[in-house]
């Protein structure tokens, strides 16, 4: 994709990776559009910059997605990128009594989200790129992020699906796969031992100006390139088991 010039929905671009790439994409000279739910956040992001242009909007609603989009093919119409980054984390053991209502959270946002703002926004003539925040987890499950974990298994295989079935729509599909980083996903301080966004940020635009498709740093690198026994053993080194 070309890196500047573009007009780039973000959805959860207020926070974490989301706001990484709203303000590495902002430094390239492109039109950032934002959403999220909360209104406060989105309000100091559109402080701290003001040419980016935000929308309240819950994800995981179906109706809040066909408005988000509707809002978009009359009011921006331009978009030619767009990235489902919005994600949640819910780590809720199985026997938990809040177990199905949590992961059905998470499938809403992480699955139900992308998949029907792909579907939506393939309708917008100006589109060309889309670009989906998967995770080194897709690749070697962690086991108490059972669910998460999935969603993510889950967007990788749809991402390389639209790859291959987009290609002849010029349409380019890249995967932003990030390994831990130090944001809020799964609640403040559960990712804090984890690499700054910076870093993360700097790597995949180096990437993404090779024209590279999969878009990796650290350990989602190494996962990229593993072979059985390497993800045989990165699970067990993660999940404490052999
Ligand atoms: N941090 C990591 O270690 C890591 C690793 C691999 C992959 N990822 C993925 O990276 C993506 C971004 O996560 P992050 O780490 O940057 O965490 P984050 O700061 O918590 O970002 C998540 C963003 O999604 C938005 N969001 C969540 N639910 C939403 C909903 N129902 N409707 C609209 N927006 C919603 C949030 O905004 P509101 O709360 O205001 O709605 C927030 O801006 C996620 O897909 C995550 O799975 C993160």
């Amino acid at each position: 994709m070309k890196i500047s010039n573009n007009t780039i929905l973000i959805t959860g671009g207020a926070t974490g990776i989301g706001l990484g790439l709203t303000e590495r994409f902002l430094k390239e000279n492109n039109k950032v559009i934002i959403c999220g739910r909360r209104t406060e956040v989105l309000e100091e992001i559109a402080r701290k910059h003001p040419s980016v242009i935000t929308k309240a909007c819950d994800l995981s609603i179906a109706e809040e997605r066909e408005a988000l989009y509707k809002w978009i093919s009359e009011e921006h119409k331009d978009v030619n990128v767009l990235i489902n980054n919005a994600g949640i984390q819910n780590d809720l053991p199985i026997s938990d009594d809040d177990f199905y209502l949590h992961v059905k959270e998470e499938i809403a946002i992480n699955i139900e989200a992308p998949l029907h703002l792909t579907s939506l926004f393939l309708n917008l003539a100006s589109l060309n790129t889309i670009m989906n925040v998967t995770s080194g987890l897709a690749f070697s499950p962690l086991a108490k992020a059972h669910a998460y974990s999935a969603t993510k298994a889950f967007m990788r295989s749809f991402t390389l699906s639209m790859r291959s079935l987009l290609k002849d729509k010029a349409i380019d599909v890249i995967e932003i796969i990030p390994p831990a980083l130090n944001t809020d996903l799964g609640g403040k301080g559960v990712h804090d031992y984890a690499p700054p966004v910076s870093d993360f940020i700097e790597t995949i635009f180096e990437q993404l100006k090779e024209g590279k498709k999969e878009l990796t740093f650290g350990f989602s690198a190494a996962m990229l390139t593993a072979g059985p026994e390497d993800l045989q053993k990165a699970f067990a080194r993660m999940n404490g088991s052999n």
